[in-house]
């Protein structure tokens, strides 16, 4: 009889033991755990988060978790597992950046589930209905602010872009009578952005105490802000809905200047960098130069190099000048982007638990050679086969996220940077002082940012 219930005992205990040890080894991805607790693989993530996953990819498989600073953040890498990461019902955008918001923006958390899900088809409705509109008022901003640059000079090419750029959509996006005004006001909106963008990432995970210059740029950036909305209103001449006032109708409490600061943030942070990547990468490739700017010159042919009209028709007209622009976006995408596991989530073999942040890296997606052959290479060709026109991008490019969160700026980011594009080449001729430096492998929010500096020369045509 002892020896039946010992057999009995054991019997339990080894299956129980195989059911633990087969789920854990089945059900859930590979983690990198790091040696120390809570910190986990922190360290080594943070001091190259993009090199870590594509090394965690070679190791581990295409899906994996990573347990950072007391978070796991769980990988795919797949192009076939995107459309669960956009689509279902089991993952959350709001449940994914609910703190990050919290900790860039100083939006409480009540105000964030109330009136976030509003934000996003604003936005998108906004800038799709409005397009024509506002890109007549914005060509002729950025005819004002090249003008600046005068007949010749030199300068770091991101930082020109910047200085032309940020006044001008400003202008565009949240009134004439919010954007700076004088090339002072400009130099300080660019300094206290600077700061704000670059340590947006980190700020994004730590509270204000530790650091100090971070916090003041946002503090800085949220009065100017309140302004900004307390002018909005006062009864105005102006006959056009600005963005920024479509947003005080719907953010009705305290933290209205909270949102359109991150509204802000959104609409420089990505955009600009890009136009400075497509720039140089045109610059840097001779035959790229020479097609995109016969182009330029077919579609503009009669202007002036003055006051230059680049309206949807010229937009048409230049579509490899689009192609370009999205082969730098291929190319510099954001290095992440993320939702909250809320409910267990297959992907693959794998089961996901609730909690876990689900992370999809569009800067590597778009490195998968079977669906962009020769990643690496800058070539705008391979965009000829989509449907440009209507938006239609090649299968795997995720650069604008998906789903119900996806980027509703889109089609303003693909109209400001191809109008600058067509205007800046058009106006000026410019020679590279530098070789176009790397990406930096610091970050992975939002899109790349150079890691040097790239200098010009450039003379009125
Ligand atoms: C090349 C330029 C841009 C890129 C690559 C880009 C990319 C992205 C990505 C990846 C997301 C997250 C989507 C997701 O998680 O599925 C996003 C969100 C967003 N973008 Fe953009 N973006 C760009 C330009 C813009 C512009 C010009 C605006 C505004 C005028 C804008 C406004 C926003 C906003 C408001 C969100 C948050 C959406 C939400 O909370 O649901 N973006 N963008």
């Amino acid at each position: 009889m002892d020896l039946i219930i010992l057999f009995l005992c054991l019997l339990i205990l080894f299956s129980s033991v195989y059911v633990l040890f087969l789920q854990k080894k089945v059900n859930y991805p590979p983690c990198i755990t790091g040696w120390i607790p809570w910190f986990g693989a922190a360290f080594q993530f943070g001091k190259a988060p993009l090199e870590f996953i594509a090394q965690a990819r070679a190791k581990y498989g295409p899906v994996f978790t990573v347990f950072a600073a007391g978070k796991r953040l769980t990988f795919v890498t797949c192009h076939k597992d995107f459309r669960t990461f956009f689509t279902s019902k089991d993952v959350d955008f709001e449940q994914a950046v609910q703190e990050p918001v919290y900790n860039t923006a100083s939006i409480s958390k009540e105000s964030f589930y109330r009136f976030h899900p509003a934000c996003n088809p604003l936005i998108k409705g906004k800038l799709t209905q409005a397009q024509v509109q506002l890109s007549g008022h914005l060509c002729e901003q950025f005819n004002t602010h090249l003008a600046l640059l005068g007949r010749s000079g030199s300068g770091e090419l991101c930082d020109l872009v910047r200085v032309t750029m940020y006044p001008a959509v400003i202008s565009n996006l949240l009134g004439q009578h919010n954007s700076p005004n004088s090339p002072a006001a400009v130099r300080e909106f660019i300094e206290i952005f600077r700061i704000y963008d670059e340590g947006f990432e980190y700020g994004s995970q730590l509270p204000d105490i530790f650091l100090r210059d971070w916090a003041k740029s946002k503090h800085w950036l949220l009065s100017l802000l309140k302004r900004m909305v307390s002018r909005g209103r006062e009864p105005s001449e102006a006959s056009t809905e600005t963005l920024l006032q479509r947003l005080m109708a719907t953010v009705t409490d305290r933290f209205l200047p909270n949102y359109a600061l991150l509204m802000l943030w959104a609409s420089l942070a990505n955009a600009i960098p890009i136009t400075f990547w497509a720039i140089a990468l045109i610059l840097s490739h001779p035959l790229v130069y020479q097609k995109a700017m016969e182009q330029i010159r077919t579609a503009l042919k009669d202007q002036s190099t003055d006051r230059t009209s680049v309206l949807a028709a010229e937009l048409r007209r230049t579509p490899y000048v689009k192609c370009c622009i999205l082969e730098a976006i291929r190319l510099r995408a954001p290095g992440a982007i993320t939702r909250r596991v809320v409910r267990p989530l297959q992907i693959q073999n794998y089961i996901i638990p609730p909690g876990d942040l689900l992370m999809l890296s569009p800067y590597w997606a778009h490195r998968d050679p079977q669906l962009f052959p020769d990643p690496e290479q800058f070539w705008p060709e391979r965009w000829e086969k989509a449907d440009l026109e209507k938006n239609v991008f090649l299968e795997g490019f995720v650069a604008f996220g998906g789903g119900r969160n996806q980027c509703p700026g889109r089609s303003y980011a693909l109209m400001e940077i191809h109008m600058f594009i067509c205007l800046i080449l058009f106006k000026y001729k410019f020679t590279l002082l530098d070789p176009v430096p790397h990406p930096s492998s610091l970050h992975l929010v939002g899109t790349q940012q150079p890691d040097g500096p790239c200098s010009v020369q450039y003379a009125h045509r």
